[in-house]
């Protein structure tokens, strides 16, 4: 195990960010810490990587109690996010340069190793330019050139354009195919989804569900293909089409004539299927959608709420404050 958590405890005066937290990552591996606002993502986070101690339990990182040696710690990890290590008025080539001087590389080798990695995370034209210069993914791919052996990464696509996004994903599927360990928050499921080997669900400062990603969509119901016949009488038929391709029988509302058919992990195979199969019963459909549980449905049938932000701020949905941190978070 690379990092290990055990009855992991932290409060802030009278709020109790972390209530007994246990999990562990295995080397190469990547776990994804899926949490709405307030969970104690980053506070899990910051203690990992010695930003502050824990007020109970342990936590280890490579072998090594972060309480204990820190300063040992800080030598394997890299974290981005809340805190990063660039400077803003240092070029990225800059930046870079005097990262390898810090890892006692020579100047010859600092420049060579600052060029590489400029052209591998994509940013060589961006290399002369100040760091403050830089949009919020270009930041971020700088931050992640450390290629550390363990990683911790706090959110690392909130506030992306989708574009960015998926480049962030590229970078991060590259440093754990070179054998990095990774922590990664974040409060989507499909990013949790796409680059996690395994999740925790924290909610309140506690687990609340582990598994692999499949494990916890099964827990969830998966995925739904949804559609509504336009002819009330083929209902019937309708559902006879589709009755084999989900899990279980259809569910079917009658009044809306609707046919919901559950689709587990499979959502787009299922949802091409029953085109095909409606298709050929001559059955016309108006309407059909494929939902994929989002990190609401994950609370909502977890917990029986929805996630909620644990800074009551009185409204809405997660979907709303996670666009509000979007642009709260805009800038970097
Ligand atoms: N330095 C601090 N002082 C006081 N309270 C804190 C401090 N840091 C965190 N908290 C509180 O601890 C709880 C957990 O916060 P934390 O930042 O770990 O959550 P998070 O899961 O990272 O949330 P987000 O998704 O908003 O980043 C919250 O109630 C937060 O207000
Ligand atoms: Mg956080």
């Amino acid at each position: 195990m690379i990092i290990e958590v055990e009855g992991l405890r932290k409060s802030f005066g009278k709020v109790e960010a972390l209530r007994g937290v246990d999990f562990s990552v295995p080397e190469g591996h990547v776990l994804g810490m899926l949490g709405p606002n307030g969970a104690g993502k980053t506070t899990a986070v910051r203690i990992l990587t010695t930003l502050i101690e824990p007020d109970g339990g342990r936590a280890k990182v490579c072998g090594l109690d972060v309480a204990r040696h820190p300063a040992a710690v800080r030598r394997v990890i890299g974290l981005t996010g809340q805190a990063t290590a660039i400077a803003p008025d240092l070029t990225g080539f800059e930046n870079l340069e005097m990262a390898g001087r810090l890892y006692h590389l020579g100047k010859a080798a600092s420049r060579q190793r600052a060029r590489e990695l400029l052209q591998r995370f994509d940013l060589a034209d961006a290399g002369g330019r100040q760091a403050k210069t830089y949009s919020g993914g270009m930041l971020r791919r700088l931050d992640l050139t450390g290629h550390p052996s363990v990683l911790f990464l706090d959110e690392p696509t909130t506030g992306l354009d989708p574009r960015s996004r998926v480049g962030m994903w590229g970078i991060i599927r590259e440093l754990v195919a070179g054998g990095t360990t990774l922590l990664l928050t974040t409060q989507y499921l499909d990013e949790a989804d796409e680059l996690a080997g395994s999740i925790v669900v924290i909610d309140h400062g506690q687990v609340i569900a582990e598994g692999t990603p499949e494990q916890l969509k099964d827990r969830i119901g998966g995925d739904v293909v949804e559609f509504s016949v336009t002819d009330r009488a083929r209902l019937g038929a309708a559902v006879e089409a589709v009755a084999s391709l989900g899990e279980g029988n259809p569910g079917v509302d009658l009044d809306a004539a609707r046919v919901q058919v559950h689709a587990g992990g499979r959502g787009s195979q299922v949802l091409v299927e029953a085109v095909r199969c409606l298709d050929a019963a001559a059955v016309v459909t108006a309407g059909m959608a494929l939902r994929r549980p989002s990190l609401d449905d994950v609370f909502m049938s977890l917990t029986g709420h929805a996630a909620e932000a644990a800074a009551a701020s009185g409204d809405g949905t997660a979907k709303a404050r996670r666009r509000d941190r979007g642009r709260e978070r805009g800038g970097m």
